[in-house]
């Protein structure tokens, strides 16, 4: 099977955002990661629904949403009428996370949850059940292009020996920092789904990038 393949259209060029998004359709790219935040959460602000709706109209590629920012359970009806096949919400943001995971499935959304890289996966035990996915940030979120965080290679290892031991079905999906090589031994650990900005769209020719990520 292949690695599924989840480029973050935040490293795309906003003034063609339709081309970039044509590029993404024609490719072999199995979702589209899209990062809101809310310079709160976050120390950045990035797009919102408006874009998120206009984007939704011109792809039928599933769209993976990850949301940087605080009560993200407040905008779950505005996610789910985007479309969205998984709505990621991160562990830090949510005090009562059991009951946001509900709320995302009854919405007909897939739920997933997010941490970043001080949070250990240790903390999922209880909630992982309950997931179809979890997110593993290799870089402090809030911007594209940064350093991969080599530690996450071994939390990757970590949450899969955690998933096998619970016969639990969540994919592992890890973001930030991600290219050929990092990307090598992401997929060697037991990841499911990488994430890909800077490297897929500042690449010479991304759709044989996104090839590429998909054969590791
Ligand atoms: C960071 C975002 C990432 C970002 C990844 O906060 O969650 O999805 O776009 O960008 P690269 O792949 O450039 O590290
Ligand atoms: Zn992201």
């Amino acid at each position: 099977m292949s690695t599924i393949v989840a480029p973050s259209l935040l490293a795309a060029d906003f003034l063609h955002l339709e081309r970039d998004v044509e590029m993404l359709n024609r490719s072999e790219a199995d979702w589209i990661h899209l990062d809101i935040m809310d310079g709160v959460f976050v120390p950045n602000i990035s797009f919102g629904f408006p874009v998120i709706h206009q984007l939704k109209s011109i792809t039928q590629k599933p769209l993976d949403a990850h949301l940087m920012i605080i009560s993200p359970e407040k905008f779950a009806d505005e996610i789910a009428a985007t479309g969205a096949a998984y709505m990621n919400v991160h562990y830090e943001a949510c005090p009562h996370l059991h009951r946001v995971v509900q709320e995302i499935r009854k919405r007909g959304m897939k739920p997933a949850v997010t941490l970043n890289p001080h949070t250990p996966v240790s903390l999922l035990e209880e909630i992982l059940p309950d997931l179809e996915m979890v997110l593993l940030m290799s870089v402090n979120p809030g911007f594209g292009g940064q350093r991969f965080i080599e530690g996450t290679v071994r939390k990757v290892a970590l949450l899969k020996e955690m998933i096998l031991r619970r016969n639990a079905q969540a994919l592992i999906e890890v973001d930030g920092g991600v290219n050929l090589e990092t990307g090598r031994r992401l997929v060697d650990a037991g990841a499911d789904v990488l994430v890909a900005g800077s490297f897929v769209f500042s690449s010479e020719d991304p759709e044989e990038t996104i090839r590429q990520l998909r054969a590791l």
